[in-house]
């Protein structure tokens, strides 16, 4: 692990993406078989690795998060999403889910929300280490930078579990040359809801290898809508009023400098995609690159 850690932070400045997974995957088997021991083989076969549940942690009674074994073929971009779930009498049960480790780590992380008579979080939220898990081979999703012009800041708005996407950009050094600034913000109702984006911010920041550019690059702005907290009230409603820009002192979203990726609530996506296109901001897909993407945070069940 430390050769690979050492490889890892010199390839930080001249380096590819596929050079970054390149090292990284190679390195997965073998961290995968160090992590979990005991971990039932995996079978692959079909459209779905099993992977083996590494740790999960509960942040409130609505969020938790776990990690699993990630298959050595199993690649994706960051930002993307993948189909991902349990068996039910025989049967997948599956949602999408973003993925909230980077696209070089050993393992996979996701974010999810615990719904009590959802089909798959009600069941998911008991996952124990050493439980399998199924995760669909074909990861793809719009919050990707190739589907954003280029651009001076990137904007990643998010609510709840909308940020797990994000968890998996700021962990990526390529977007960090891109752009001046990334600004994350986080909105849900409680306090307790910020603790995930908070530690990845944190672990961002501390990282051994890309840490500095993050402290130099990385702006998190988390708020809540129901409690008392340092910053207060709807994404939608701090980007109209002004308050957001002079907290982070930047200036109001430009569509001729700022690049946005929404991720969240269908109410919060319709409002900002309306306030986004009002402003001039133009949706981006593959092969159309333009100023602002979006994806619905999935599970809702
Ligand atoms: P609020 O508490 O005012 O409803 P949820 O947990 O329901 O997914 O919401 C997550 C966060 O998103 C909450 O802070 C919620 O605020 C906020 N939110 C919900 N709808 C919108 C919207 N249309 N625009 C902006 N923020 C929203």
């Amino acid at each position: 692990m430390r050769a690979a850690a050492a490889r890892f932070g010199d390839a930080i400045k001249p380096l590819g993406a596929d050079i970054w997974s390149g090292i990284k995957m190679s390195d997965a088997a073998n961290n995968d078989a160090a992590l979990a021991p005991s971990a039932p083989k995996k079978k692959s076969g079909g459209a779905f690795n099993r992977e083996t549940v590494l740790e999960v942690q509960h942040y409130t009674d609505r969020l938790f998060r776990f990690r699993t074994t990630r298959d050595t073929a199993f690649r994706f971009v960051n930002g993307q999403f993948a189909m991902i779930g349990i068996e039910v009498e025989g049967k997948p049960l599956l949602r999408a889910y973003s993925m909230a480790s980077a696209n070089y780590e050993d393992d996979l992380e996701f974010f999810s929300i615990k719904v009590p008579d959802g089909p798959l979080t009600s069941r998911l939220q008991h996952l124990k280490v050493g439980d399998q898990v199924l995760v669909g081979r074909k990861p793809t999703g719009t919050l990707v930078q190739p589907n954003l012009l280029p651009g001076k800041r990137l904007y990643m708005f998010s609510t709840g579990t909308g940020i797990a996407p994000f968890s998996s950009i700021i962990k990526d050094p390529e977007v960090y040359d891109l752009y001046d600034k990334l600004i994350l913000i986080h909105g849900c109702r409680e306090v307790a809801e910020l603790q995930y984006g908070l530690d990845i911010a944190a672990a961002a920041r501390n990282n051994e290898f890309f840490g500095e550019i993050v402290q130099e690059k990385l702006i998190h702005y988390p708020t809540v809508t129901r409690e008392a907290y340092v910053h207060q009230g709807r994404i939608t409603d701090l980007i109209e009023s002004g308050k957001l820009f002079a907290d982070i002192g930047q200036p109001p979203l430009n569509p001729a400098e700022d690049r946005v990726m929404l991720c969240g609530s269908p109410g919060m996506l319709k409002d900002l995609v309306r306030m986004l296109e009002e402003r001039g901001f133009r949706e981006g897909s593959s092969g159309d690159p333009a100023s602002y993407v979006i994806e619905k945070a999935f599970v809702e069940t």
